[in-house]
Parts: C-alpha cells; sequence; structure tokens
C-alpha cells in the first residue's frame, strides 16, 4: 500500500538553523533581521522591484485591492475558477466580484470573455495562474490599457511561472503570493505584496502595521490592520527561497514524468500556452467525466494515494451564488483532479502512481 499524500513541504536544516536563529536572539514576533531579507530576496529572485510580507495570501488580495483604492461601487473581474481566497478579498473591501468562464485548455480567465462583462463600473482585472499556469498575459493586458483597468495578479500559486521570459507577478500593478504549507515555497502561513510602484509597497507595508504613523507612538491616522509575518515565517521563507531553483526544477521533472507514465490513457492534462512556463504547482489531469473522476480518486485513495479535486467554480455557491452559468468552468471543475505534486516526489513514486492509474484503467 503506497502512502502518498497530494503535497508536502520541502523542508531541511536550513529551514532550521534561520528558525533557531530567531528563537536564540528573541526575534520572533513581527521584526527582526529575516523579514527585510525575505522580501529583497523575494524581489531579486523575482525581478520585481518592491515586496512586503504579510501574514498569508488571503490578507495580501485584501490589502492590494485595498491600497488600489477599490471599494464599494467597483466591479472588478476574475474568474469563477479559482480559490475562494481571490473572490472573498473582492467581497472584503465592498466591491462587487464580477466572474468569468475559463479557457478550455489552459483552465484560466478566458480572455475573449472578458469585454463583454466590462461596464462603467469595473476598476481592475484580478488575474489568477491556476495551478502554476500563466494566464494569456498579452491579451489581458491589452484590454486592461484599452479600458484603463487596474490589473492584480493572484500568483499564489505561480511562484516560478513565467510568460515570455518574465516571471509571473511582474506584471500586474500589484501582485500577490501565498506561502501556505502546500505552496511551492511555504513559509508556513504568509503572503507577500509585490509591485513595481514604490509607494504601492510602502503604503501595503504601512496599512498592514495599523497605519501607525512613522513620527508619533500609536498614533493612526486611518484604518490599518495587522497583517504582518513573524520573523520566524521569514527565516523559513529565506530558506525556501534559497534553493527555489532546486524545488522548481524538481517540479518540472514531476510534470514529465506523470506525462511519460500517463501518455497512453484517457486524460486530459492542462496546457500551457506557447512561451509560458508552468511551476507546476499541482500537476492537474481531466477525467472523461464526473463520474469517473470520483471513481478514480476513490481507487487511488484506497491504495494510499491522495488527490484533491479541482476548486468549486464561484458562482455555484455560499457568498457568491448567481443564476449564471459558466459551462467550461463547471466542466472543468467536474472532471478534474490535482495528482500529489510535492518537489520530493521521486521518478519511482510517480511510476507507482501511474501504475495504480493503469490497474483503474483496465478494471473499468
Ligand atoms: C489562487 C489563490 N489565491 C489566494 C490564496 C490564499 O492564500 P492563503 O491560503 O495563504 O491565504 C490561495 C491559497 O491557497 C490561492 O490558491
Amino acid at each position: 500500500m503506497l502512502n502518498i499524500p497530494v503535497y508536502k513541504p520541502f523542508l531541511c536544516d536550513l529551514e532550521e538553523k534561520y528558525v533557531n536563529e530567531c528563537i536564540k536572539s528573541n526575534w520572533i514576533s513581527s521584526r527582526g533581521k529575516f523579514i527585510s531579507k525575505f522580501e529583497e530576496s523575494f524581489s531579486n529572485y523575482l525581478g520585481i522591484k518592491h515586496s512586503t510580507t504579510v501574514s498569508n495570501g488571503t490578507v495580501a488580495l485584501h490589502l492590494a485591492l485595498h491600497t488600489l483604492g477599490i471599494g464599494p461601487n467597483d466591479e472588478v473581474i476574475l474568474p469563477t475558477l479559482t480559490y475562494v481566497a481571490t473572490a472573498n478579498s473582492v467581497a472584503y473591501v465592498g466591491a462587487k466580484p464580477v466572474f468569468v468562464d475559463s479557457d478550455r485548455d489552459t483552465w484560466n480567465i478566458n480572455p475573449e470573455k472578458i469585454i463583454s462583462k466590462i461596464t462603467k463600473n469595473t476598476k481592475a482585472i484580478l488575474v489568477v495562474h491556476l495551478y502554476g499556469n500563466p494566464c494569456s498575459m498579452d491579451k489581458i493586458m491589452e484590454i486592461c490599457e484599452k479600458y484603463k483597468l487596474l490589473l492584480i495578479e493572484d500568483s499564489a500559486e505561480s511562484f516560478g511561472s513565467k510568460y515570455k521570459g518574465v516571471y509571473m507577478g511582474n506584471f500586474g500593478n500589484i501582485s500577490t503570493f501565498s506561502f501556505f504549507g502546500n505552496k511551492t515555497i511555504t513559509t508556513g502561513e504568509g503572503g507577500m505584496v509585490s509591485s513595481s510602484n514604490k509607494e504601492l509597497v510602502n503604503r501595503v507595508a504601512y496599512l498592514k502595521s495599523q497605519a501607525v504613523s512613522k513620527e508619533k507612538e500609536y498614533w493612526h491616522d486611518e484604518l490599518g490592520f495587522n497583517y504582518r509575518m513573524t520573523n520566524i515565517c521569514s527565516a523559513i521563507g529565506l530558506a525556501q527561497l534559497e534553493k527555489a531553483d532546486i524545488i522548481l526544477q524538481k517540479k518540472q521533472k514531476i510534470s514529465m514524468w506523470y506525462q511519460k507514465f500517463l501518455k497512453d490513457f484517457d486524460i486530459t492534462f492542462q496546457k500551457s500556452e506557447k512561451d509560458c512556463v508552468n511551476s507546476f504547482w499541482m500537476v492537474s489531469i481531466l477525467m472523461k467525466n464526473e463520474k469517473d473522476r470520483d471513481n478514480i480518486r476513490e481507487y487511488l485513495k484506497a491504495r494510499g494515494v491522495e488527490t484533491r479535486p479541482l476548486f468549486t467554480p464561484m458562482h455555484t455557491m455560499g457568498t457568491f451564488k448567481s443564476n449564471e452559468t459558466f459551462p467550461i468552468a463547471e466542466s472543468l471543475a467536474a472532471k478534474g483532479l490535482n495528482l500529489p505534486s510535492y518537489p520530493d516526489l521521486k521518478e519511482e513514486d510517480i511510476f507507482s502512481i501511474s501504475e495504480v492509474i493503469k490497474k483503474y484503467f483496465e478494471s473499468i
């Protein structure tokens, strides 16, 4: 019986060393040398000028939208097929999320379907590079320019992905990242807000720390938040960043092995556009239909392989439920699953998972 989780972080001695430094020096809260080091190294790695740490990817989005001045009466265009935090952040600032269907191949927001959703109240497009797969940035940036819209990149899942040679996070007016335990690089819980605009990032840094005055103690000019990251989390983040190349290379191999071993089965992989590098946060596939997807998940689970279904489209549930239909997103969500994708997976692990999948196909 296999025992393969869908994800686990890739930690080693360096994380332990840096965390111990925090503990030994007593700098365990949201001040300390690792915070600025992590922010600078992160910016340098991705080639984005400015970055500020926050406590998770959800508040990163909230602060990004808030800092851009998006609020009540504004509309924000985003994909319906995303993690709930993307849509929640729009609701947090009192704006209206306007959902768009997915592209059949990339599973990202379909740029062709954006224009019909633009109204006089549209303020921004919030893109998500789903499971690490870069969005159609040329088309999306052209729309933003033409209609004078702000662009926000929710890069929570796309650390290390590239579009035409440029790391994701470099295209938006502002971009956000998540470092949750299952992300490509992790800090346990954590996030980052990045931009080439220094003023924007400085303002995020000010707001994340209760909007406290630099000149006067306990003086707060406006509504602020406690969305800071701790020195301990930054210490883990810095250690992760130092081996980011290795993690990203491992993930390329994992995707290659899956494609090699699963090429003869009735499975569809998420496709990338030309000149894109998917970092493969999660290697994801589609089955023929929902029943087949549920059956293969059960079959794998019974043999010790954990998988995840794709996200549930936002317009089908809870706060964001509407009568609109988005057939592509609905179909992808029904048929799709994430395969184990953690960096430490070896070729023999992927082979074993593929053998289980092979037996599943033989059994039906
Ligand atoms: C697309 C997307 N946006 C935002 C988030 C939120 O990040 P966090 O869990 O760090 O709050 C996630 C996290 O899973 C995500 O996948």
